[in-house]
């Protein structure tokens, strides 16, 4: 088929609940892609950041390859290799004790959700079953991660959605004070928003939590699907020591995109005390702990948790939002410059709201595939494999696509 008749045949054949780019993408290596005409793209958003990577990573593809011509599913009936290799890894590198593991974020987050309420309902009267979640969180479409995530534009027509979800304002000190209480059993919240324009929490906003969870006994929960794995410029985003005296300890953190470097793959990791809460029976996944997916994962994490990597990321990282900003204050385009690591958001001017698609768009003709977030922001997600030279590069693309960006979409 031609690329014409692909995207013809995509049209007809899938639900229409996407609306991608016109190209196929055919090809991947590092953190370059090709689509089907041979045209080549810098990849600034690795897949929404699932290939920090980049694409086909020599690791990933050989533990890939070598676990898929040995075992391949087992069902949760059976131990497996891969899965107990990464569970031990993973838990080596950070507060938690045990792992769940599933297929995707939103999934993860399900077992976090239902995680807080059993744990509750073991050890709280009934009245003590809300979780309170935070205006601009995303934490995914399944219904109770959809009825987490606070945003009519969403949640329209999806009703009636789970219960028990109380919103508070992101970053605001004192309405969480006034809404955590003897109600909430979990605080679910993402170190670092994603999805509503890449807005770290402020600092001792996660500390502040904490405590507040430690006052009502509830369960701090952090959301590191899109921010987590070295995506910030630390392993995991709720270590970074101005979240709260040198750090956070949460209760339960969920993972995923990065996770798997390109395969599906979540995980829902606990502290001992609060995993118990989910005895055989309670919650399971038919394909969680995937034998591929796992080994996958773990050759991921084994290249991510790696100290010159991370400060790699906080370099290239704060070199990419300085030019940002630099090309921003030229062409008179970005209000605000936000984000942590190589995970930035350039906040449109006033003037220009509501076109960040079209600069996308400009990046890609000019051979940098981006993202929005929102209509105001462009999102940076590159991979955390990115070499200089691809830093440049892209860069000096970017400021092309600037350019024409400030042509075409004159100041309204
Ligand atoms: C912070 C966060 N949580 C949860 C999700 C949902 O993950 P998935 O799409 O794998 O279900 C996403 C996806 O964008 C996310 O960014």
């Amino acid at each position: 088929m031609s690329q014409e008749e692909l995207k013809a045949a995509a049209r007809r054949l899938f639900v229409p609940n996407y609306a991608p780019a016109a190209i196929v993408l055919e090809r991947g290596s590092g953190c370059r892609v090709w689509d089907g005409a041979g045209r080549e793209y810098l990849d600034f958003g690795a897949g929404i950041s699932v290939n920090s990577l980049g694409h086909c990573n020599a690791g990933v593809t050989a533990a890939v390859t070598e676990q898929a011509a040995a075992l391949n599913h087992t069902s949760n009936l059976y131990y497996n290799r891969p899965s107990i290799a990464l569970a031990e890894k993973l838990l080596g590198a950070c507060f938690a004790e045990r792992v769940f593991f599933c297929n995707s974020g939103s999934e993860a987050n399900e077992a976090a959700i239902k995680l807080a309420r059993k744990f509750s309902s073991l050890h709280h009267a009934d009245h003590k079953r809300e979780i309170v979640t935070f205006s601009g969180a995303f934490h995914g479409r399944t219904l109770a991660a959809l009825a987490a995530t606070a945003n009519p534009a969403y949640q329209e027509g999806f009703g009636p959605l789970p219960g028990g979800f109380v919103s508070c304002a992101f970053n605001d000190f004192a309405a969480a004070e006034k809404i955590i209480g003897a109600k909430t059993c979990a605080v679910l919240v993402e170190p670092v928003q994603g999805e509503s324009g890449i807005h770290p929490a402020a600092p001792g906003f996660l500390g502040h939590l904490r405590k507040l969870c430690d006052r009502f006994d509830a369960l701090l929960m952090v959301d590191e699907i899109q921010c987590g794995l070295g995506r910030t410029g630390n392993l995991f985003a709720h270590q970074w020591p101005d979240n709260g005296a040198g750090g956070v300890t949460p209760d339960v953190m969920t993972l995923a995109k990065a996770l798997g470097g390109g395969l599906p793959i979540g995980a829902m990791l606990a502290t001992a005390r609060a995993a118990e809460a989910l005895q055989p029976g309670s919650h399971g996944s038919t394909f969680g702990g995937n034998p591929v997916a796992c080994a996958a994962a773990g050759a991921v994490f084994d290249q991510i948790n790696d100290d010159a990597l991370l400060a790699k990321v906080r370099r290239q990282g704060a070199a990419l939002a300085e030019f940002l900003r630099d090309a921003g204050r030229r062409q008179g385009l970005f209000a605000e410059v936000r984000g942590r690591g190589l995970m930035l958001g350039a906040q449109l001017t006033a003037a220009r709201a509501g076109h960040a698609a079209d600069l996308m768009e400009c990046c890609r003709r000019h051979g940098v595939l981006t993202l929005t977030a929102g209509k105001d922001v462009l999102r940076l997600l590159p991979p955390l494999s990115l070499g200089d030279a691809e830093l440049e590069e892209g860069m000096s693309r970017i400021a092309r696509a600037a350019e024409d960006f400030a042509r075409e979409v004159a100041a309204e």
